[in-house]
């Protein structure tokens, strides 16, 4: 299979996790006669640099003749304590969103049993937790029109959906909630929006379409406190731009890193796959960052492009390394790897060249590969 592939380096550790990604596909790429070439594009604070803009022209036109985009991450905090900055990274990635009409940022929470000791909840709180949260991505409170008065003394951030806008993600979410165990709960906040009564309003229209799917409805506050107590009850949930994103920032930490999560945002005709951490800038440069979130971003891609042994193989080998202690410093501060190495070990696995019976102590872990 050829396919073409838009790199996004982005800021921060993107360029180095993102690194750790092409590498990993290069080799699934050779393991199973594939070819995926490579094209890179600016965006963000590197793209404001050189070139005044957060999302260049050049960039877009990129994506738009490919396959499918690889990006790292978004974000410096010079822009993050200067309220009145007239330009911001963060707009690359939700100009990028709008203008490729990735609708639906679909965010899977899973947990690894090596990893239940990090997790800040009880195991048997997390054990088995598996959901994916559907966030609206193109429209709502990001979206809506912006306003500052002159004195700047008041402020105001329109939230609009339109049912269409409701519509398109909802069937998304019906559709991964019928290949799943078929619950599906939308987090609005209908007591008090009049966004979220509409919301609810059309999600129970569509939900007569699935009628083998359950539907239940949580305001979001009370479903910020149902990811904690009790995770394991979520399926797949739906919900708006604004809230999808602080749950899934929240139900990250249930996973016991926020490093290993990822994500795709979807549309009609292309999708962007990111992990869904930030720019992590006191990590960037020092080869610590966990590229996990990227790789699985990857494996995500792999899935779009209907490869899903190829898939399956990185989420495989992701878990082997978690599995036998090949970890980033943010999940193990003592015993840890670089994020090239962990990239060349899922290299390795991807490419069989890890020992069958093999033994932590008799590898040396240095440029390249396991001996
Ligand atoms: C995310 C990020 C972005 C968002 C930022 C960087 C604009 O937090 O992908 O979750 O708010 O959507
Ligand atoms: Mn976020």
């Amino acid at each position: 299979m050829q396919k073409k592939i838009a790199v996004i380096l982005g800021d921060g550790i993107g360029p180095e996790v993102t690194q750790q990604s092409i590498k990993v596909l290069d080799s699934v790429a050779r393991q199973f006669k594939h070819q995926f070439s490579y094209e890179y594009g600016l965006m963000g604070a590197v793209a404001i640099d050189k070139t005044g803009d957060p999302l260049p022209d050049e960039t877009l036109a990129l994506c738009l003749r490919s396959d499918a985009i690889l990006f790292g991450a978004v974000g410096h905090p010079k822009y993050d304590n200067d309220p009145l900055a007239k330009v911001r990274p963060e707009h690359g990635l939700l100009k990028i969103r709008k203008e490729l009409g990735l609708f639906a940022d679909i965010r899977p929470i899973t947990t690894y049993a090596p990893l239940h000791h990090l997790s800040p909840f009880k195991n048997n709180r997390i054990e088995g937790v598996d959901f994916i949260i559907i966030r609206e991505l193109t429209g709502g409170i990001y979206f809506g029109k912006k306003h500052l008065n002159e004195d700047q003394t008041q402020a105001s951030d329109d939230c609009v959906y339109h049912r269409n806008e409701i519509e398109r993600v909802a069937h998304v979410a019906f559709a991964y909630a019928l290949k799943r165990r078929k619950v599906l709960t939308l987090v609005d906040k209908a007591n008090v929006l009049e966004t979220s009564r509409l919301w609810r309003k059309v999600v129970q229209e569509i939900a007569a379409q699935y009628p083998d799917v359950t539907v239940d409805y949580l305001f979001v506050d009370h479903a910020a406190m149902q990811i904690i107590i009790n995770p394991k009850r979520f399926d797949v949930i739906l919900t708006e731009n604004m809230f999808g994103d602080i749950i899934s920032d929240e139900a990250s930490v249930i996973t016991g890193s926020l490093g290993l999560l990822p994500s795709a945002s979807v549309g009609n005709k292309l999708a962007l796959f990111k992990p869904i951490h930030g720019s992590y800038p006191q990590a960037a440069g020092k080869n610590i960052a966990n590229p996990n979130g990227s790789i699985l971003s990857a494996a995500m891609m792999l899935d779009y492009f209907a490869l899903s042994e190829e898939a399956e193989l990185l989420r495989e080998a992701v878990m082997w390394n978690l599995a036998n202690g090949f970890v980033t410093k943010d999940i193990d501060p003592i015993n840890n790897y670089s994020t090239a190495t962990i990239g060349d070990l899922i290299s390795d696995y991807v490419e069989n060249r890890i020992p069958s019976r093999m033994n932590k102590e008799n590898m040396v872990i240095s440029k390249s590969t396991i001996i």
